[in-house]
């Protein structure tokens, strides 16, 4: 056993809970991704105007879908993970944390590592996007 391999493994599970890490982590396997914070957005007192029609769905298909749709697959997903699809309403609600973590932008991180290469949404869309994934209640 290469005990210089083993030891950053037994670091990295026990640092595990504490990084929000997600699904199994398991080591010499597959690449865990490594998520941003979250945001901290939460929804505006009066909910928010923003909907998926008008607002999420548009910023998908400029920022997100040439790999991550249904649509596109194999090599022309670059890598994109096959669970990880953004063309509904209920796959932004529920792999909403993971796109707050990858995406978003909030009063206390902006996460900029999603899109990977352009073109990439501004701060300000950021922070609508996360707005939005914050009210339960959004349409
Ligand atoms: C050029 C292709 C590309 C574009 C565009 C892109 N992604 Fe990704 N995305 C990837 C790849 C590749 C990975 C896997 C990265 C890894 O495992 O290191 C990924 C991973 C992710 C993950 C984490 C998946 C997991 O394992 O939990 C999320 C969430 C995500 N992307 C969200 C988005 C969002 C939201 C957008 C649009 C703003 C976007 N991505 C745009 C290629 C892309």
């Amino acid at each position: 056993m290469n005990s210089r391999k083993l030891l950053p493994c037994l670091v990295a599970v026990m640092m595990a809970p504490m990084l929000l890490a997600h699904g199994d982590s398991s080591c010499g396997g597959d690449e865990e991704f490594e998520f941003g914070p979250p945001t901290g957005a939460v929804c505006p007192p009066e909910g928010t105007t923003l909907t998926f029609e008008s607002f999420v769905e548009p910023f998908f298909e400029s920022y997100c879908q040439r790999c991550h749709s249904v649509d596109v697959v194999g090599d022309d997903r670059q890598g994109a993970p096959s669970d990880h699809n953004f063309d509904t309403f209920v796959e932004a609600k529920s792999l909403r944390d993971h796109i707050d973590w990858t995406t978003g932008s909030g009063p206390d991180a902006t996460n900029e590592l999603m899109p990977i290469g352009g073109p990439k949404p501004t701060i300000e869309e950021r922070k609508q996007l996360s707005e939005w994934l914050a009210c339960d209640d959004a349409t």
